[in-house]
């Protein structure tokens, strides 16, 4: 081929590469795309270097690390000496198809699980502003502290803590131990913690372990879509178990077919706040043991109660080790660290702690040794003493408001804990479309019915966040939410 026309390919393609891009790396792709659109075919024989590097104006060296580019990615062999060529290997390999983007809705060449997962989409990406539920106040993190604890174990002298964590920091997991000993009645070694990055990887590793393909998995109806998505990721065949005032409320039919897993909140069930009963607790467990289903106890905000102390875990009053515990660091510290912790019976312990390392592989040492000398030196409960102070008040003013503007026309079930509370309408409501509008007036809120699996039997809400909302912001977001309320409960009511 003529070296003038490859001059003049090359031209053409690199006016095509992404500015910004060194020129050596847009030579190269240049190159590159030529020799698959079959331009330069198998065989072509390139020009020299000095010869290419002046007819495009650029320095020999550019050219000559490209060519080498091309040499280690199998594009050419030879190089420059004897002359490079086009690899005759390309031959066999064909044309590459333009690449299909998977764009918008389009779900080709996903699995039926994947399909599934994209189309769950049930994660906001809004995570700040009033009324986001589930975010915890970020802005008062005590920063210093941290920031100090992060460059003690940050460092040279530390540099063991950059290995990967083979199950997790030791004095971390005494310090969760004794927190949970003293806050849950909670009795466990420290052996039996797992660190893991999140609740979400805890459920998954539960589900990897405990089931198999198509197993039947219980989860809380309305409940946590998290959850929900976890494991039917893991193909499980999930049922959604209504709720009453006293928590997840299996018939006996349903103990007639028992799941394999099931996954409650019981300190402060999401998102209605509503508490597992004492009756209901040890009638699960009683059962759970009868069919040898495990559970998966979500223990995600139980540290932040107004107006008692912590309440026992259903782990603790286990005597026959069904309950997997799972904490979280997301609400009491902040989201973005990523930590979480499990408490598995000691029989599972050390599968468990395989299938940790070998599935995911463990890190975050650095943060792992922060957070151990943050909880043993007490800014931990510290922390959350104050923010427990900052959210109830957040809470109470975000009442006041709404219920000053609502009064009867709605219910309030929870805020007795946690970062939200939910208000459930009597009157047929789309809680969906409400929340639209709200965000169209900047107000988020999340509609009650994202979090039924069977929406014919959600009852409208709307679940909403007052944590991370500094005091002066709540009314007014209050104010503009009401309205939007005042409009849907009058639609409704000419709906009739
Ligand atoms: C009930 C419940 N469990 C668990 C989580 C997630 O926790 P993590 O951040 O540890 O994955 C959330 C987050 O919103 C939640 O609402």
């Amino acid at each position: 081929m003529d070296n003038r026309l490859i001059v003049e390919l090359l031209q053409q393609h690199l006016a095509r590469q992404p500015e910004g891009l060194m020129l050596r790396i847009r030579t190269f792709l240049a190159l590159r795309q030529a020799i698959l659109d079959g331009q330069l075919p198998p065989g072509t024989r390139l020009p020299g270097t000095r010869s290419l590097s002046r007819d495009l104006g650029m320095g020999r060296n550019t050219v000559l690390r490209a060519y080498e580019q091309l040499f280690a990615e199998g594009y050419i062999e030879g190089l420059i000496g004897d002359g490079s060529y086009v690899s005759e290997a390309l031959q066999r390999v064909g044309r590459h198809p333009p690449p299909k983007r998977l764009v918008g809705t389009r779900r080709e060449g996903l699995s039926r699980r994947g399909g599934e997962i994209a189309a769950a989409s049930s994660s906001s990406r809004i995570q700040r502003g009033a009324f986001m539920p589930g975010v915890p106040d970020t802005e008062s993190f005590p920063f210093a502290i941290w920031r100090r604890l992060l460059s003690k174990y940050f460092q040279p002298a530390q540099s063991h803590l950059l290995q990967y964590a083979h199950g997790g920091y030791g004095p971390l997991k005494v310090a969760l131990a004794e927190y949970l000993h003293v806050t849950r009645m909670m009795k466990c070694s420290p052996r039996q913690i797992l660190i893991l990055n999140g609740s979400h990887q805890a459920v998954d590793l539960c589900a990897r372990m405990l089931t198999d393909h198509g197993d039947r998995a219980w989860i809380e109806e309305p409940g946590y879509w998290g959850s929900r998505n976890v494991l039917r990721a893991a193909g499980l065949d999930v049922r959604a178990i209504p709720l009453d005032a006293g928590g997840i409320a299996p018939t006996p039919e349903d103990w007639e077919a028992p799941p394999r897993i099931m996954c409650l909140s019981p300190s402060s069930q999401y998102p209605t706040g509503v508490v597992l009963s004492l009756e209901r607790r040890l009638e699960v467990l009683e059962q759970a043991e009868r069919c040898g289903a495990w559970i998966i106890e979500d223990d995600y905000d139980n540290e932040l109660r107004y107006h008692n102390q912590p309440l026992a875990s259903l782990f603790g009053l286990s005597r026959t080790q069904r309950v997997i515990y799972v904490g979280t660091l997301s609400k009491v510290m902040f989201p973005g660290l990523r930590l979480s912790y499990m408490v598995v019976p000691e029989d599972l312990v050390d599968a468990f702690s395989i299938g940790n390392a070998e599935l995911f592989r463990e890190g975050r040492m650095v943060d792992q040794a922060a957070l151990a000398e943050f909880i043993d030196s007490g800014h931990f409960t510290a922390h959350i003493k104050r923010m427990r102070g900052i959210y109830r008040t957040r809470r109470d003013i975000l009442l006041d408001e709404l219920g000053a503007r609502l009064g009867n026309s709605v219910r309030v079930s929870g805020g007795h804990a946690g970062l939200q509370l939910v208000y459930l309408f009597d009157a047929p409501v789309d809680d969906a479309a409400l929340a639209a509008d709200a965000l169209a007036d900047g107000v988020v809120v999340r509609p009650l019915s994202l979090y039924y699996m069977d929406r014919s039997r959600s009852e409208p809400g709307l679940n909403l966040g007052f944590a991370a909302v500094p005091d002066e912001l709540i009314r007014p977001a209050a104010i503009k939410l009401a309205r939007v309320v005042e409009n849907h409960l009058d639609r409704a009511a000419r709906r009739g």
